[in-house]
Order: C-alpha cells, then structure tokens, then sequence
C-alpha cells in the first residue's frame, strides 16, 4: 500500500455538504431526480442525475461518453454497440475531438446522432494538428473558424453545445483564441467555450479576457483526472469552482491502468499502454502500478469491478460534473456504466485516496495539511 495516507484528501478544498436527492438550489444538480429522459430505459437499476452544466442551464448525464475510440480501437460495430449502451443508460452527454482517428470519430458518431440530435449535448474539440499544412492546427483564430466548420459537418449539425480548446498553443496569443470563440458563438456555431489542458492561471487568464470583452464566458475544463493523475487537486479544480465551471475530467480509469489488468500475472495481449508510448510514459512510474496493484486489490475484496470504482471516485469530487469515459467495446464500457450504482461515500473516497499520493498544496506547506496523528 502506498504510504502517504497523512494527507488529508481534497486538502485545501472547502468540503460541500453533496445533496443526495431533489435539491435544485445546487448549481451541479437539476430540480429533478428522474431515472433517464430517455424512454429507451433497459437498464433500471440505475439512476440518473442529471446535473448543470457550468452556469448554462443545460442538464447533463453525470456520465460523459468519451468517443475517442471511434474508428480506432472501436470499429464502426463495436462504436454503435457503445453508442447505444450509453443512449439506453440515459446518457444523454458524448465528447469527441476532431483529431480522433483523424476525424473518423466524430463522422461515426454524427451517424449515429441521426435522428435524435435535439436530444444531445455535444463536445468536440480543436488545436491538433488537422493536415500537413502549418496552419492547420493550434489556436489561431484562421484554424479554430476552419476546424469548427469542419467538425460540423463531420458531425452533421449545425451547432455543438460545448466546444473546447484542446490544448494550449504558445505560438498564438490567448486573446486571438478567445476572439475566435466568441464569433463562432455569435455566427451560432458553438454555443459554449470551454478547455482542456490548460493550466489553472491559463484558464484564468482566458476568462479574464472574456470578461474584460463581454464575451461569452467559458463554461467547462476538460483536465486529467484519476486516482493516479491528482494534480488537479491542487489548481484546476479550485479554480473550476471558483469560476462555476463544470469540471469533466478525462481519463477516470487512467486509459486502463486502474482496471488492474497491467499488474496481473498474465497480462493482456492488448491494450493502450502497449499500443500507445505517450500513455506508456505518462504511467510509467513504478508507483503509479503498485497504487493500481494496490487499488484492484482493494476492488477485489469489496467485489466492484476496479474501473468501476476508479470512475465513481472521479464523479464524486465535489468540483466534477461527469468523468468523460471511454472504452473500446461494450464489455469494457459496462464497467464505467455500473460506477452510477455505487454509493461513493466520504468515508469510501478518503479510503480510496489514502491508496494513492496526495499532491502537495499550491503554497507547498504540508504542515497545513497533515491530519493530526
Ligand atoms: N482532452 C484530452 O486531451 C483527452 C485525452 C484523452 C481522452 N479524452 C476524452 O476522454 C475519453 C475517455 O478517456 P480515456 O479513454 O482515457 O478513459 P479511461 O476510462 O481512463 O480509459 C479507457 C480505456 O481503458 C481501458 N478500459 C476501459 N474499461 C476497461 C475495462 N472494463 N477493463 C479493461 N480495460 C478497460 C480501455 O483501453 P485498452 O483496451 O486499450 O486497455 C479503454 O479504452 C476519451 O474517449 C476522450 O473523449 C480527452
């Protein structure tokens, strides 16, 4: 087990009291408590709740479908498998990218859309590089117009709701970026701007730009966040809060390592820190898979499938408003699915994040943090 269960979890954060049923005072919660809106119900064991995003009024599944797998990992079969799991469980929240197999997810899933768009909240995203030509990727206000056009009609609609900066681009100045959003929320293209991976001052800095203009105010932050990526703790998601941004992170079953199954005696044939270097690296450390050892064990013994519990410890923070999952076939993503049955209680999360590091506060005062012995 690893050994820095002195950190208090969540040091540093104002706890909220987290309402249990119908309260519609909170920001994160609808009025209504309801099984799903879709009437496609097959599944009713679970409950829904669907919570606000950022301050738009727009109600979202506490679930997020990831769809990056799309025309990769998840052929066009197995990606309308998913589709439709999602849609029976009340889903009614699907991110894309328009990098994911370099447009292909989100072609798959505009198909898949048909028919009932009204009843979607859509994310993509854009800065990636799109071609070969240098100015086809970063955050210039020419390749975010262009990307966004493009991702419309890869999608077939004409607005999505969320549109995110996917990462930053230092050769362009924020306020170029941020110029470029608000005309497409204006030309009705997109309707709210949000990011990922951006640094807590960064995304301060981009509202403050929004504010100074009166333009039309970020809604969403897309950071990494699992048991094993805590970083965000310590800026991102005070900083969301502060703001009254919707936090949804991706990566809640850290791309797989907390299912367990890269700690195994057999280990699998396939599976994204194989195929992936860049997820190789980024969880390389020995740590990262003795706390993934650690956590499976600790699932094992409670009977919760790992990636189930990793995604319900995601959702619980008080800050997030759906972990974006994601998966590459139904059979892994019923996993996710089944977080919404767990009761992730305070006792159970601190539980839960004593298996893992807790990152320093901001100021690096860990005497502050220490709970006393
Ligand atoms: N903004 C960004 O920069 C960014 C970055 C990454 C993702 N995202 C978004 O977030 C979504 C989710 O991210 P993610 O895919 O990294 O989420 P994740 O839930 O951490 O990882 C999903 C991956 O874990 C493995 N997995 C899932 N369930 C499993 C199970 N039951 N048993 C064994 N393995 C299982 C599968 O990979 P293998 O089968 O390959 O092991 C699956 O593709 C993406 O679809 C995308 O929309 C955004």
């Amino acid at each position: 087990m690893f050994t820095h269960p002195v950190l208090t979890p969540f040091a540093g954060l104002a706890r909220k009291p987290r309402p249990r049923a119908s309260v519609w005072c909170d920001r994160r919660y609808t009025f209504q408590t309801c099984q799903h809106s879709n009437p496609r119900q097959t599944n009713d064991r679970i409950t829904m709740k669907f919570r606000i995003l950022g301050r738009t009024g727009v109600q979202v599944s506490p679930l997020c479908f990831g769809t990056m797998s799309f025309g990769g990992d998840a052929d066009e079969k197995a990606s309308a498998a998913m589709y439709r799991a999602c849609r029976d469980t009340g889903i009614n929240f699907y991110d894309t990218a328009n990098q994911y197999s370099s447009g292909r997810s989100e072609q798959i899933l505009g198909e898949l859309i048909q028919g009932h768009r009204e009843e979607l909240v859509l994310a993509t995203k854009c800065a990636n590089p799109t071609g070969r030509d240098i100015n086809a990727r970063g955050l210039s206000r020419r390749h975010i117009t262009r990307a966004a056009e493009d991702s419309l009609k890869r999608l077939k609609t004409d607005r999505v709701e969320v549109f995110y900066l996917h990462q930053p681009d230092p050769a362009t100045p924020l306020e170029e970026s941020m110029r470029a959003l608000e005309d497409l929320v204006r030309a009705g293209k997109i309707l709210y701007p949000a990011i990922s991976n951006h640094s807590a001052w960064q995304t301060q800095q981009a509202i403050d730009i929004q504010k100074a203009h009166g333009w039309a105010a970020l809604q969403a932050v897309q950071p990494m966040y699992n048991l094993v990526k805590r970083q965000a703790e310590v800026e991102i998601l005070p900083m969301a809060e502060a703001n009254g941004l919707s936090v949804l992170p991706y990566s809640p079953a850290a791309g797989g390592v907390l299912s367990g199954k890269y700690s195994q005696q057999e280990k699998p044939t396939i599976g994204r820190l194989y195929s992936n270097p860049r997820y190789k690296d980024r969880y390389g450390e020995a740590w990262v898979h003795e706390t993934a050892a650690n956590f499976a064990a600790f699932c094992k013994n409670r009977g919760v499938h790992p990636v189930s519990m990793a995604v319900a410890w995601v959702g619980a923070h008080p800050a997030v408003t759906a972990p974006v999952i994601g998966a590459r076939s139904v059979e892994q993503l019923q996993a996710s699915l089944d977080s919404l049955k767990i009761d992730m209680t305070p006792a159970l999360r601190a539980e839960l994040s004593a298996l893992s590091r807790t990152p320093p506060p901001a100021t690096d005062r860990l005497e502050e943090v220490i709970q006393p012995k």
